[in-house]
């Protein structure tokens, strides 16, 4: 027997590994170790420094409740989240519009509303109309789509961050019309920063980032035989708007909410008008959730 070192341990481990059935997991596998152990090699890790990492590592775990995902979080302020909707983007067949993160703070079961409802159960704040489209590659609407939309209130927390998370507030989902249309009102939302009490934002702070987010409403939005469009509309102007500490501002998705835009349901309210594309579903790739209901995580397979 051979005995191993920096450089064979990477082979052997991989060696060990080869005969896995399943060939994606082998692959992903494979290449986790390899970068594993490149990393290791790289910055020559040190035992205490090892552990401190897997310390941290137990802390994310043990911070995730049914309202809480500290491993999306993570996931997110690495940059993590935002390359896998990047390459998930690239696999699309038809252009879409562009995809933001979901985010720790997306709940399934959301309150099913009639068009042009308010999500907010109490309207505190400047109350706002968000209205447009959902089409096809071909600019054909979409009928019948599902809308999801979530956001924070005026003080920029969301209902899973309040005192009593088990009620659902500033979030709601909406059925395109038969013209592909969707309307309804919200609240001015407000920019944030990531939960900072926990593991992650103590790292936050280690690094002297700001740990803020820019103003956004969330969507989800999906009809049989396209992909699901996971996405977030930014408020201009916002002052983290150009250094989101999650990485899930472009260009395409920031808006700018004005009085008397032509066609708006609520003219009363500074309107923001926004027609969403969705691509052509891709075999293989339904799933376009970079994250998930933190209660659907913990639950049982
Ligand atoms: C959010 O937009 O809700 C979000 C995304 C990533 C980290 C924290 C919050
Ligand atoms: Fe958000």
């Amino acid at each position: 027997m051979e005995d191993l070192n920096e450089t064979t341990v990477t082979a052997a481990a991989l060696a060990q590994m080869a005969a896995t059935p399943d060939p994606r997991l082998r692959e992903i596998m494979a290449a986790a170790v390899r970068h594993l152990h490149e990393f290791a090699r790289e910055v020559s890790l040190k035992p205490e420094e090892w552990l401190y990492g897997i310390r941290f590592m137990t802390e994310v775990g043990k911070a995730c409740t049914p309202f809480r995902q500290e491993f999306i979080l993570l996931s997110d302020v690495l940059g993590l989240s935002r390359m896998v909707n990047i390459l998930h983007d690239g696999r699309a067949e038809t252009v879409g519009t562009e995809t933001s993160l979901l985010g720790p703070f997306y709940r399934e079961k959301s309150p099913l509303m009639k068009l042009g409802d308010q999500i907010a159960r109490e309207v505190k704040g400047e109350e706002i109309c968000l209205f447009g489209r959902v089409l096809d590659e071909t600019g054909a609407p979409v009928a019948g789509a599902g809308v999801e939309v979530w956001q924070t209130d005026p003080d920029g927390a969301y209902d899973l961050q309040a005192h009593d998370p088990s009620t659902m507030d500033w979030r709601a989902q909406f059925r395109t019309d038969s013209a592909g249309n969707y309307w309804f009102r919200a609240t001015m939302p407000f920019g944030y920063t990531i939960p900072m009490d926990g593991p992650v934002g103590r790292m936050i702070q280690a690094q002297k980032r700001h740990g803020c987010r820019p103003a956004h409403t969330h969507f989800l939005i999906g009809a049989v035989g396209y992909r699901e469009l996971v996405t977030s509309l930014y408020y201009a102007n916002d002052p983290y708007i150009d250094t989101d500490t999650v990485f899930g501002v472009s260009n395409s998705l920031i808006i700018d909410p004005q009085a008397g835009v032509p066609g708006s349901p609520f003219p009363e309210l500074r309107s923001i008008k926004y027609d969403f594309t969705l691509a052509r579903a891709v075999a293989g790739d339904e799933n376009s959730r970079v994250g998930a209901d933190p209660a659907s995580l913990l639950a049982a397979e």
